[in-house]
This record gives structure tokens, C-alpha cells and sequence, in this order.
């Protein structure tokens, strides 16, 4: 089946990412979120990244305006559902939440529609499960920013139809994306490796072994990551760290991936890294 029109619904962090590359790759794209400030802030940040990317010289001004085009606004979830042949859903970490959603998605969309979630962890079985159709939920799991980071990782539900997965890898190809298939399991590949990794650094900065940017550099400079952990946090968010940090811990079981006391602090303290403005490093 040929994918002309994607919804995206959440558009924080990752969906005006994930909406302003699909745009750019030729999608129709509704955009929705329950909050209309959050719409609005979509398409300016779309917009600063489609500069930026015009400024380096990576895409064309005439490509930009175009996309543009392809860029629709929706505040009602049943309308940017009728026409759409794939939906990704990109809010918050929560079951409850993303189940309920899912539902709706299926109430509202048309037979054929694809139903993609962006969960960093939680189970695709799950999220299928509160629908009647599981063979079309897949996990499209993107990275930030998605504009610039190469690759989604496809997660395949139990009941995940080979269908659905090769029209969804179509679709990340498309947005020149390079993929990897995982099987449902609690953080995929990407965030089981990506937790493990930034709560040991959590923890060794509170245990003071060294400043927060010098354990960065010990992964940056000895171990060529392109950004240490703690950095990855304030990007990725420590509210979002600390959600998929809290599920792999029930599901596995691990200490490993108990989430780190400084963690639960910096939350609840408002630091919830670079959207705010401060995390383990000051933006301001
Ligand atoms: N932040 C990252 O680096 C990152 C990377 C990969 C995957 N993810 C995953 O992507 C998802 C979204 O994360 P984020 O960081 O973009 O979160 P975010 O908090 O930045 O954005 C979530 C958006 O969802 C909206 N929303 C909340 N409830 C809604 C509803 N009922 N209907 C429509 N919109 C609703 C919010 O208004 C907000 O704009 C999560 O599942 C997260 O685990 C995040």
C-alpha cells in the first residue's frame, strides 16, 4: 500500500521532527496536539530547523517551501485521522495514555490506516492490544533530532503483519532513515544499551568520580560517542530518561536500570535539561 498522508499526533520533542522530515521527504503531513500552544510551536520550530538546514547548505530553499506546503494544522483529532494512511503517535511515555489514543485512532481512521507509535520502551503488543486490528501497530521508534539522526528503529509486535513492517521501513527510507528490526521487548535495542549507559553516568557523577563534563568527554573522546551521556539526557530530557528508566526496571528487573537518586531529584526540582533551559549542564 502507498503512504501518501501521515498524521503526526503529539507535536513536542519528537513529533515536529518527526512531521518536518516527513514533509520534506514529499508526505502530506496533518499535525495534532491536544494543546494548541504546542501546535503552534511545532511549526515555528519546523521552521528553524528547515533554516538551519537551508543555512548548511543540505537542503534547498525551493524543497523547504515546498514541504512547507505539505505542512497542515489540525485541532481536531478526527478530522487529521480521516485522510491519513499512517499515523505516529509521539506523546508522552504513558500506557494508558497511548492505548486510549490508539483506539481513537482506529474509531476515526479508515480501514487501511497504519498505526505507528514513537515509544522510546513501552511494549507494542500492548499498545496493539486496544485494538482490533494488531497487524497494523508497529513501533517507529526515531531519534533526536530527527532531522539529523540516521536511523528509526522498527519494533515488530507480536501480531505486527510483514505488510505493515515493509510499508513503514518504505516510508523511513523515504525520509532517509536507515532501520533496524527489533523484536517487542522492554527499551528495543536503542534505549535498553542507552539507559544502562547514562544511569551508570548519573551515578558516577553523584558519587562525584568526576564533573559532568568530563565523564561526557570520557565517552566522547575515548569511546567516539558523538555526545557523552549526561548531554544525551539534557537532550533527550530527564522526565523522558526517568519514564523509560522506571518501566525497564519493573520489566527487567535489573538493577541496572533502578533510576539513579539524582535523577528523581533534578525531575522533581524542574531540571529537566535543554527544553527548560537546565539539566546537568546550564543553557541560559
Ligand atoms: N525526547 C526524545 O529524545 C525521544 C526520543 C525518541 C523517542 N521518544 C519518545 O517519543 C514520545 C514523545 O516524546 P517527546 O520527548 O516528544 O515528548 P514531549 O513531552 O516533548 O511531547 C509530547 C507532546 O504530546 C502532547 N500530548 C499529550 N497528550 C496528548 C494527547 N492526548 N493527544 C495529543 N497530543 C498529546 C503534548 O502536548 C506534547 O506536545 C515518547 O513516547 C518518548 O518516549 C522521545
Amino acid at each position: 500500500m502507498s503512504i501518501e498522508t501521515i498524521t503526526v499526533v503529539g507535536t513536542g520533542t519528537m513529533g515536529n521532527g518527526i512531521a518536518g522530515q516527513a514533509a520534506l521527504s514529499g508526505y502530506k503531513v496533518n499535525l495534532y496536539d491536544i494543546s494548541e500552544e504546542k501546535l503552534k510551536a511545532a511549526l515555528e520550530l519546523i521552521d528553524k530547523t528547515y533554516k538551519k538546514g537551508v543555512s548548511k547548505g543540505k537542503v534547498e530553499a525551493s524543497a523547504v517551501e515546498a514541504a512547507k506546503g505539505r505542512l497542515m494544522i489540525k485541532s481536531c483529532l478526527e478530522d487529521a485521522l480521516k485522510t491519513a494512511d499512517l499515523v505516529i503517535e509521539a506523546v508522552p511515555e504513558n500506557m494508558g495514555l497511548k492505548t486510549e489514543l490508539f483506539a481513537t485512532f482506529e474509531k476515526y481512521g479508515g480501514p487501511h490506516l497504519i498505526m505507528a507509535s514513537n515509544t522510546s520502551s513501552l511494549s507494542i503488543t500492548e499498545i496493539a492490544s486496544a485494538v482490533s486490528r494488531p497487524e497494523a501497530v508497529v513501533g517507529m521508534h526515531f531519534f533526536n533530532p530527527v532531522a539529523i539522526m540516521p536511523l528509526v528503529e522498527l519494533v515488530r509486535g507480536e501480531y505486527t503483519s510483514d505488510k505493515t513492517l515493509k510499508a513503514t521501513r518504505s516510508v523511513a527510507e523515504q525520509m532517509k532513515k536507515e532501520c533496524i528490526e527489533v523484536n517487542d521487548s522492554p527499551g528495543f535495542a536503542t534505549s535498553r544499551l542507552g539507559i544502562a549507559l547514562g544511569n551508570e553516568a548519573m551515578r558516577m557523577f553523584e558519587e562525584g568520580v568526576a564533573s559532568a563534563a568530563d565523564i561526557d568527554k570520557a565517552m566522547a573522546l575515548g569511546y567516539r560517542h558523538p555526545i557523552g551521556p549526561l548531554a544525551l539526557t539534557d537532550l533527550v530530557g530527564l522526565d523522558v530518561r526517568l519514564a523509560i528508566s522506571e518501566h525497564l526496571y519493573r520489566e527487567i528487573g535489573s538493577d541496572t536500570f533502578r533510576p539513579p537518586r539524582i535523577l528523581r531529584k533534578m525531575v522533581r526540582a524542574g531540571k529537566l535539561g535543554r527544553k527548560v533551559g537546565r539539566g546537568f549542564y546550564d543553557y541560559s
